[in-house]
């Protein structure tokens, strides 16, 4: 979770390594550390920010040409300046960062105290540090082999940079599980958890597999595997922008991110939308494409918002491509031994790719003989290399923790599959198919126009100034939207919100309304309940609830019953989860901003779960 920059080469690497970890903050960031090696090394950690860390060490004047830094998202020992990264070993002969999990760290560490060591953190980071010290001092070997033995002895997930102080000149890169991407520069290298730190530096990079070791020196470089075979090393050239990765004049990267969906959908569909041809083309589906169309089930999985996302799929796939499919939680379809058939296809659905329980999903999916599918933000990234066929969503780098973009550009791809294989499998008429295309194309535009109204939904939000609970209800396509909206506002408001479909309110939640209770009312005119919508919103307020509807403009017979309404354009109902989740990530972000909360990196929350 947390997120890893190294430097070697010629360049002072301590501006390298702390401009690298603000870039990778919203990673994790409960505390930050770095080591910088030159005849020495000085490593400086504290629990707080990276602007904590640069404070207390900008003065240092630290010099060398060789660093790694750590920003933190504990997942063993609470954050402090003891359990911060980096680690050293007990005898000062490894310094490490990791993020991920020593899974058998207990007993490893057990072993290690049996012959001597001395832990002061309470981190399985630590014991890898003395694992490999151990093996390296006992079996007087090098410290690139005591690194790949100790690795031979891990299980769990890890992504680490590893330095030995007695061969300063080498800095060691491993992965499992985590990411790694290794920026390839002129005489440098720049190594990191993505590639957010290297963009400004070089757009050549290596991605990292599991199992693989690499050995950076400044003028040389050499990937093998941890069985110590040799790896030929491929460099990709990646297109991310830096300016793609900054603030761009708005006061956070989420309100950054939620303006920017009109160009993200636009940017998804484009090259795959004609709207002069009037067709769909989906490149990354080719290979697949017969699978997809004889397809008997269809298996999404994935986590979170993305997981909502799918439940959108599901909807969108079942009714126009008639395609039987169902939606799991990633983490619960990889332990529960369910049933998948070689003719299944299972989508995975990840904005970051690297999301531990969906790669583990995959995995599961391709040894059970399914096609596996990836839709996915991040280029390189594991789940974009480890699906039999993909699309990527083109939303551009997402670096506000609370996922929007990311979402509305899945939810594009999803819709332009079950448009193209209801099309495909004779379900959706040439005409309809053809009405869709243009209306897909005419989104991006109607979420510009729910964007302008900002201040309204900017003075909205004061409604909920001293709310603690509050419901969101929808139906239908909309149903995944109340779920996703609830979602938003408990990751960076803290307010309880629950989501659910508007029907089942009477079979429960309506015992929680009353005046102190806002109910958020997803309502469009084009879904087949929406008479039935009309009788819960009759239900709450009869009830003294309070009532904020998001209607399709000029619906005034939800506006006259409802205390405060924002008003979306109308759209056909299977586009119509593309436009209302807008509101809700814009009410959730002023809500969040009224009550003074960090809205890109709220508490306790990481951007990419790569720990299960
Ligand atoms: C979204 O706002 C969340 N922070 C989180 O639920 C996220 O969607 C989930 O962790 C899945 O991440 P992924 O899309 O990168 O796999
Ligand atoms: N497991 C390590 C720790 O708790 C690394 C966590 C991380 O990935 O940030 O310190």
């Amino acid at each position: 979770m947390c997120g890893i920059v190294g430097y070697i080469g010629f360049r002072n690497a301590y501006p390298v390594i702390i401009n690298g970890l603000k870039r990778l903050e919203y990673r994790g960031y409960d505390s930050a550390g770095l080591a910088i090696i030159n005849d020495n090394y000085h490593i400086y950690k504290y629990k707080g920010k990276v602007k904590d860390l640069e404070e207390k060490t900008k003065n240092l004047n630290l010099t060398g040409t060789i660093g790694i830094g750590h920003t933190r998202w504990a997942t063993h020992g609470e954050p402090s300046d003891i359990n911060a990264h980096p680690h050293i070993s007990m005898n000062k002969k490894f310094i490490i960062i990791h993020n991920g999990i020593i899974e058998n760290y207990a007993r490893l560490k057990k072993r290690l105290e049996d012959r001597g060591y001395n832990f002061i953190s309470q981190t399985d980071t630590e014991v890898l540090a003395n694992l490999i010290e151990y093996i390296y001092l006992k079996g007087r070997v090098t410290p690139e082999i005591a690194l790949r033995l100790a690795l031979t002895k891990v299980c769990g997930a890890y992504g680490i940079l590893v330095v030995c102080t007695d061969e300063k000149e080498t800095l060691f890169a491993a992965r499992k599980g985590s990411p790694l991407v290794i920026g390839v520069g002129e005489g440098e290298y720049f190594i990191a958890s993505d590639a957010t730190p290297i963009v400004e530096y070089t757009n050549r990079v290596i991605f990292l597999n599991d199992d693989e070791v690499a050995i950076v020196k400044k003028n040389e470089f050499s990937l093998k595997t941890i069985m110590n075979v040799p790896v030929t090393p491929v460099i990709q050239e990646i297109d991310i922008e830096i300016g793609d990765i900054e603030k761009g004049g708005f006061d956070h990267f989420m309100l950054k991110e939620i303006f920017e969906q009109p160009r993200a959908i636009e940017d998804t569909f484009r090259g795959r939308l004609s709207i002069k041809d009037k067709s769909i083309t989906l490149g990354g589906l080719y290979n697949v494409m017969d699978k997809l169309i004889n397809a008997k089930r269809i298996i999404i999985v994935g986590c979170g918002t993305s997981w909502h996302a799918g439940l959108v799929g599901e909807y969108l796939l079942e009714d126009l491509a008639k395609i039987p499919t169902e939606v799991e939680y990633a983490s619960e379809f990889r332990y529960r031994n369910p049933i998948i058939n070689e003719d299944d296809i299972v989508i995975a659905i990840s904005q970051s790719g690297e999301t531990a329980d969906t790669i583990a999903a995959i995995r599961l999916a391709k040894e059970k003989g399914a096609t596996v599918i990836g839709i996915c933000n991040v280029v390189g990234s594991t789940v974009a290399r480890e699906t039999h066929a993909g699309v990527f969503t083109h939303a551009g780098p997402e670096i506000g923790v609370a996922s929007t973009k990311a979402f509305t550009a899945q939810i594009t791809i999803l819709t332009l599959m079950a448009l193209l294989l209801g099309y495909k499998r004779g379900f959706l008429p040439k005409e309809k198919y053809e009405y869709y295309i243009n209306e897909m194309f005419e989104i991006p535009k109607k979420i510009e126009k729910i964007l302008n109204q900002h201040e309204k939904i900017k003075e909205l939000a004061q409604v909920f100034n001293n709310i603690n609970n509050s419901l969101y209800l929808g139906r239908g396509y909309l149903f995944p939207v109340a779920l996703e909206g609830a979602l938003k506002l408990k990751e960076i408001s803290y307010i309880h919100a629950e989501g659910y479909p508007a029907a089942e309110m009477k079979h429960g939640p309506i015992a929680l309304i009353d005046e102190s209770m806002p109910v958020v009312v997803l309502a469009s005119n084009k879904d087949i309940t929406y008479e039935k919508i009309i009788s819960n919103i009759q239900e709450v307020k009869a009830r003294k609830g309070m009532v904020i509807s998001i209607i399709t403009e000029g619906d005034e017979k939800i506006s006259k019953i409802s205390d405060y309404c924002i008003e979306i354009p109308e759209a056909p109902d299977i586009l119509t989860a593309l436009l209302s989740v807008v509101p809700l990530q814009l009410l959730s972000y002023y809500i969040a901003v009224n009550r003074g909360y960090n809205v890109d990196q709220p508490r306790n929350l990481a951007k990419s779960v790569t720990v299960e």
